[in-house]
């Protein structure tokens, strides 16, 4: 049985479910990319942002869910590299959610042992959105527990493109040699150094596909879709998910 903590008030949805998890198969690192805000929105005749909104009340809530049955990183994918193409208006929206989000919750996120941390680019984001993550950064830069892992200002092809030339750099400073370049040391080169690599992706939304999110580091991850949006994504349908990874065998090439 898995024990949940204290910071679940009342019951969470699906506890049942939770409670028939295997505790000793629990993926380490969970990573959502958490599609559907603006869909959500429009389907009740709301601007979009107000479906990012909701988006951003939901990210406690999976927080909660997955520090609950002992997940150990939670990676959000929060914004692309990509998604500087949308309209002014609502990038501006997006880059004041952090300064909304962790006012209201670092204290129960500190409580709860939480770790705040970025992967991806600080050049480009505005000084109040950077400057809203790096405070969260410090002040749960103590605790032990969860990692919740914003990839912000995060694209995985210039990602490995910068590492390579990382890389390149230090080979012709002999810092490394060709022959020692192996996956562990090209992982090095990565912004998600030294998170583990996701055990499960789970995508919200309906669409099936990547989205230039940790191609490297999804190579043997398990993948999970559902059609819900993600503001409707609950805790019950996070465990239904670990469920489902539980059924699976991961083989890695091998039988
Ligand atoms: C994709 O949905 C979602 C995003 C680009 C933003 C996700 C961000 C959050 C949920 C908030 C993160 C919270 C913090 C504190 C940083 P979409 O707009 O592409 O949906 P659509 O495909 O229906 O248009």
């Amino acid at each position: 049985m898995i024990p949940f903590k204290k910071w679940f008030g009342s019951k969470p949805e699906g506890e049942e479910l939770a409670r028939q998890l295997d505790a000793d198969n629990i993926p380490n690192h969970v990573a959502v990319i958490m599609d559907g805000n603006g869909r959500w929105a429009q389907k009740r005749g709301l601007p979009r942002v107000a479906g990012h909104h909701s988006g951003m009340k939901n990210v406690k809530r999976i927080t909660m869910a997955a520090d609950s049955i002992g997940v150990q990183v939670l990676t959000m994918y929060a914004f692309s590299t990509e998604n500087w193409k949308r309209p002014k208006e609502e990038v501006d929206y997006l880059m004041k959610l952090p300064l909304e989000f962790f006012p209201k919750e670092i204290d129960e996120l500190i409580a709860n042992n939480v770790q705040i941390r970025m992967t991806g680019w600080q050049e480009g984001l505005p000084d109040h959105t950077l400057k809203a993550i790096e405070d969260a950064i410090d002040q749960t830069k103590r605790n032990t527990g969860l990692i919740l892992n914003f990839a912000l200002n995060y694209g995985s092809r210039k990602e490995m493109l910068r590492g390579i030339q990382q890389l390149v750099q230090d080979a012709k400073e002999n810092k490394v040699h060709p022959d020692g370049i192996d996956e562990t040391l090209f992982s090095k080169y990565l912004l998600t150094d030294p998170l583990p690599d996701p055990d499960l992706l789970i995508r919200t939304s309906g669409e099936k596909r990547i989205s230039n999110f940790m191609l490297w580091q999804l190579a043997y991850s398990e993948l999970w879709f559902t059609d819900l949006c993600w503001p409707d994504f609950t805790e019950r349908h996070f465990f239904e998910a670990i469920q489902e990874y539980q059924r699976r065998a991961r083989r890695y090439g091998g039988l």
